[in-house]
């Protein structure tokens, strides 16, 4: 994988800043941490698995990083509420809240169980309308701040056995410009990023071949159909990295963002605008 040069950021470029990153703890939301906590943020990490998290926060203070974990479904809107009020009162202020918390899987949608369909959009959606909300007190007491929300690509053309997550992004989308608009006498600016395919764990599994495939050297096959799809799919011609993500949400956080909001991002080597229809 491409390592990204990232030093067009200043060193201390978010020193005195709080970040809360919601599935701080793995994948995107992890390599957005890392790079917020590189550039001076003091990083709030925050997700239902304790063990994902303390992981994350050991690797950041390793290297001379600010880090804390909070565990936290963001499901549940009362212990949203409380989670932010703790981080505030324990930093003072939140600057910074990312959106990352996201659950997903393939299914058809004639047999969705509603309790298959609530599970995903509940996390994607409603998590993303609570913790807006519970910072909005918060960013506005202090005169404004930064939220960015991680979308997707693929509900703008329809993605088959994704009803549950193409309709929460969707959504996810509509907050961004709404709350952008309504929140903007606060000076608090949201955004989103709709990121590309990101080879976190689950990504590299879908393309990993089956056991009985006769298959000896997994890795290697699994990097080389990897390898062919970002020939053929990805006009860029490589996957995306969680520096990528981060490089963006960086961009946004710092003063360069300061008249940006009500923006989606695609951040996607091309990817969707050169897919074939179905
Ligand atoms: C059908 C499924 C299912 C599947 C779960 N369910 N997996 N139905 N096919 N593969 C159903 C269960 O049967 C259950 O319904 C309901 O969903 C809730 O499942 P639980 O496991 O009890 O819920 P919970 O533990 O809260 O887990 C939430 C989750 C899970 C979303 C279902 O997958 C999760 O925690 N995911 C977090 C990690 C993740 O998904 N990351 C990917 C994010 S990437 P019943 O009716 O049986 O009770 C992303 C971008 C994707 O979002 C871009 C992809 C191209």
């Amino acid at each position: 994988m491409t390592e990204l040069d990232t030093s067009v950021f200043r060193s201390g470029l978010l020193t005195g800043q709080v970040a809360l990153i919601t599935g701080g703890g793995t994948g995107i939301g992890f390599g957005v941490a890392e790079l917020l906590a590189e550039l001076g943020a003091h990083v709030v990490l925050a997700s239902r698995k304790p063990e994902n998290l303390e992981r994350a926060c050991a690797t950041i203070r390793a290297s001379g990083g600010l880090a804390t974990a909070v565990p936290l479904d963001v499901r549940d809107a009362e212990k949203v509420k409380e989670a932010v009020d703790h981080v505030a009162q324990t930093h003072g202020r939140i600057d910074l809240l990312v959106n990352n918390a996201a659950g997903n899987f393939y299914a058809p949608s004639a047999t969705l169980s509603p309790n298959a369909w609530k599970s995903v959009v509940e996390i994607d959606l409603f998590g993303t309308f609570y913790c807006s909300q519970a910072v909005y007190p918060v960013m506005a007491a202090q005169g404004g701040g930064r939220i960015v929300s991680i979308s997707m690509t693929l509900h703008y053309r329809g993605w088959p056995l994704m009803a549950h997550a193409t309709a929460a992004k969707a959504g996810v989308d509509a907050l961004t410009r709404t709350l952008a608009m309504e929140w903007a006498p606060q000076k608090i600016r949201l955004n989103a990023i709709a990121p590309g395919p990101i080879p976190t764990e689950g990504v590299k599994k879908a393309f990993t071949p089956p056991a009985d495939s006769g298959v000896t050297d997994i890795f290697a096959a699994t990097e080389a159909r990897m390898s062919a799809y970002a020939k053929k799919s990805i006009p860029l011609g490589r996957w995306g990295t969680p520096r990528d993500v981060a490089n963006m949400v960086a961009f946004l956080a710092s003063p360069a963002g300061d008249w940006v909001t009500g923006a989606i991002f695609v951040i996607d080597g091309g990817e969707w605008l050169a897919k074939p229809p179905m």
